[in-house]
């Protein structure tokens, strides 16, 4: 069994720095103009739904798990033949509801529940590592680049280390803390797989514990995506060289960029909404609600089910309206089998080009 050299929390470190302290300002003001926006949205599941999903997928891919808009969406209206990756990322999508729900619930986040969400994505009940072997290995040349902590007393007493962190109130900026507990949890790793996705839900859960967001709508996944590179090497370099700036800085862009990208969408998608609204109400004014809208935009891909539960519609009547709503050009109608549904394309593009 080796020993682990990874320090408990708190890092001796002083993050008041002026680059950190600079960047946490405009970077505070972006996540606060984010979390006034999503107000503007008279349903909050509407962006909940659509953002998780996105974010689910965008996850999923930095771990290779690999899936399109088109599959993902299509497996929110029929399970039927759905990839193994797909299922993979529904149940990303679960898992990060479940911890949504659980933070709000408990106003805490604890280690039991991040095993709980941990288990929903992998769908299973390994838990916390019990025996030896897992190292972390660059994929293309195999060599070891990091050995986590091994033995499962190490590991336990980290957590508790860390939940402790996690759940403590104190002067540092939670944004800066965000980007501590990422980091160290990763350096944990506490599960033979998965942590890479887990500890990514943990970072929008931790916004919401600490009440820098009031709905889980912020996610750093594209933006890890796209700076990939700079996620694994500055995840080394606070190991190697110490270096907690740097990875404090990429994180506080991440929020800052997200937010700001996420402002523009959720403005997008209350543009399409507005505009379904007046098209829908002057051209089919009688079966015009305004829950019919809401329900348009909380499901991207919809079917009749959805109508008859969401609106306490009968069949006939349901499928009525999204015939209506296909005609006047708001819904497009695809075939899979013997099954119909329908799209609100305009939303689906603007999430498939996340703005
Ligand atoms: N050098 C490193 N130090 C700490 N954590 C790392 C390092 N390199 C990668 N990671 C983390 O490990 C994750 C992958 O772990 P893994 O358990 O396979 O996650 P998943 O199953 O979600 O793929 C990466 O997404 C990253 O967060
Ligand atoms: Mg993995």
């Amino acid at each position: 069994m080796s020993k682990t050299n990874l320090k408990k929390l708190p890092p001796a470190m002083d993050f008041e720095t002026k680059e950190i302290l600079k960047k946490s300002i405009s970077t505070s003001r972006a996540l606060a103009n984010l979390n006034g926006v999503a107000k503007t949205i008279p349903n909050e599941n509407i962006i909940i739904n659509t953002l998780i999903l996105q974010e689910a997928k965008d996850s999923s891919e930095i771990e290779n798990i690999i899936t399109t808009h088109d599959e993902l969406y299509i497996s929110t209206v029929d399970s039927s033949n759905i990839s193994q990756a797909t299922k993979e990322v529904n149940r990303y999508a679960k898992a990060l509801k479940e911890g949504f729900v659980l933070v709000q619930e408990h106003k805490l986040l604890l280690i039991k529940h991040i095993v709980t969400i941990q288990s929903i994505l992998e769908n299973n009940d390994a838990g916390i590592r019990k025996q030896a072997g897992t190292v972390l290995k660059n994929v293309a040349t195999g060599e070891v680049i990091f050995t986590p902590p091994q033995d499962e007393e190490t590991i336990k007493d980290l957590l508790a280390n860390l939940e402790e962190y996690i759940n403590t109130k104190d002067e540092i900026d939670p944004l800066i803390k965000m980007a501590v507990i990422h980091y160290q949890f990763e350096s944990i790793h506490p599960f033979y797989d998965g942590n890479g996705r887990t500890g990514r839900i943990l970072n929008i859960l931790y916004l919401v514990l600490s009440e820098l967001l009031d709905i889980p709508i912020l996610y750093l996944s594209r933006y890890i995506t796209q700076h990939k590179a700079d996620y694994y090497r500055l995840l080394q370099e606070v190991r190697t060289k110490n270096n907690w700036q740097e990875w404090i800085l990429y994180m506080l862009d991440g929020v800052e960029q997200t937010s700001l990208e996420t402002i523009e969408l959720i403005n997008g998608i209350a543009a399409l909404m507005e505009k379904a609204k007046v098209e829908i109400k002057e051209k089919l004014p009688k079966m015009y609600s305004k829950d019919l809208v809401e329900i348009l935009f909380m499901h991207p891909y919809t079917k009749i089910e959805f109508l008859i539960v969401s609106l306490g519609l009968h069949r006939d009547t349901a499928s009525k309206y999204l015939r209506e709503l296909e005609n006047i050009g708001f819904l497009e109608s695809i075939k899979i089998g013997r099954s119909k549904y329908f799209v609100n394309k305009a939303l689906f593009d603007m999430l498939k080009k996340g703005i």
